[in-house]
């Protein structure tokens, strides 16, 4: 049984200027210790499908169809205490910028003590204080005793993101969501993040869900890729399939990107592909990428492309022709 499985995931979004289609239609499996990555460009819906897993969605948000299920069980059948239990003992989650996920008049040591008696609240203060620098030296923080005392503000960011995920890991999860979780460091320290996380996924046989827009980078450390575009799933398999056989225009394009622009390219770059995203609030009836692609023909714009396995999975009716 796989150990977290997105089936079919539609989420809209109540606005002012009227209902906001942002996922409409992800699934992806994944077992456990395996590390999958969502790639896209802004605004494909990578957050939202990652935030539906903890259920994390703001008040607007609307679950439209699909489902969820971890273990086998549906994430949207767990009670408000079973839900509590799940955020953070199953599956935990780490963003962007670490910064803002600190309160600033907190020293990181109470931050520490405050997560992990939140799981273990019978732990003694000394027990809590030990679990505190055993799980910063786990993530590589120098001086871990020392820098308990110290505030958010006296920690660069690629430290900040060593806490955070100090302070994901104190419950231990199965699954660690993270969400673009280099993408505000540099080149070096992103590398050392992920270092960390590959080493976690081995110590720990920890199942990572990594989002990012850079398909080069999660290239070297993915099991499976899957690439989502105006809140679909393209193409999703096995990280040497979809690089080395790529059934979808996009992904074609996408890994074009790479070829031109060099493997440190950057969201703003992914828009050499001509054209922009479609609109959330009222979709093309056909292919997402349909305005964009060089293949587009007039089947194309009348209906969704269903989904087909061979080999690995797509949205294409005419995958695999070159343009
Ligand atoms: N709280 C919200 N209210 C309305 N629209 C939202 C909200 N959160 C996200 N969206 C919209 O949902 C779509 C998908 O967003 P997101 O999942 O954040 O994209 P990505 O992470 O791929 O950049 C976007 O059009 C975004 O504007
Ligand atoms: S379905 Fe048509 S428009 Fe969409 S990616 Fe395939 S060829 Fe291009
Ligand atoms: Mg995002």
């Amino acid at each position: 049984m796989n150990l977290l499985e997105i089936d079919n995931l539609h989420v809209d979004f109540a606005t002012a200027a009227g209902t906001l289609h942002a996922v409409r239609g992800a699934s992806l499996e994944m077992g456990e210790g395996e590390i999958v990555g969502i790639v896209g460009e802004s605004g494909s819906g990578k957050s939202v499908t990652a935030s539906s897993v903890l259920r994390l969605l703001p008040a607007n948000g609307i679950y439209a169809a699909g489902d969820i299920r971890y273990r086998g069980r549906s994430v949207f059948s767990l009670s408000p205490t079973e839900l509590r239990e799940f955020r953070g003992a199953e599956v935990s989650m780490i963003f962007q910028e670490p910064g803002r996920s600190f309160d600033p008049i907190y020293s990181v040591g109470r931050a520490m003590a405050e997560t992990i008696t939140a799981h273990k609240p019978n732990l003694s203060e000394q027990e809590v204080h030990r679990r505190s620098v055993e799980l910063l030296d786990e993530v590589n923080v120098p001086y871990p005793e020392q820098r308990m005392v110290n505030f958010p503000h006296q920690f660069s960011g690629g430290l900040l993101q060593r806490i955070m995920i100090a302070l994901a890991l104190a419950s231990d999860p199965k699954v660690l969501i993270a969400d673009e979780p280099t993408t505000a460091l540099d080149v070096t320290i992103q590398a050392g993040i992920m270092d960390l996380l590959l080493r976690l996924r081995k110590e720990r046989n920890l199942a990572i869900l990594f989002i990012t827009h850079n398909l080069a980078l999660i290239s070297k450390i993915a099991d499976r890729i899957v690439v989502m575009y105006g809140g679909m799933v393209l193409e999703s398999g096995l990280t040497r399939d979809v690089l080395h056989a790529p059934r979808h225009p996009y992904t074609r394009a996408l890994l074009n990107s790479i070829l031109s622009f060099g493997r440190h390219y950057t969201a703003d770059q992914l828009q050499i592909i001509p054209g922009t995203v479609p609109n959330p609030y009222a979709p093309e009836p056909g292919c997402p990428f349909a305005p964009r692609c060089p293949l587009v023909h007039h089947a194309c714009t009348s209906a969704i492309p269903p989904v087909v396995e061979d080999g690995h999975r797509h949205r294409c009716i005419l995958p695999g022709v070159k343009e």
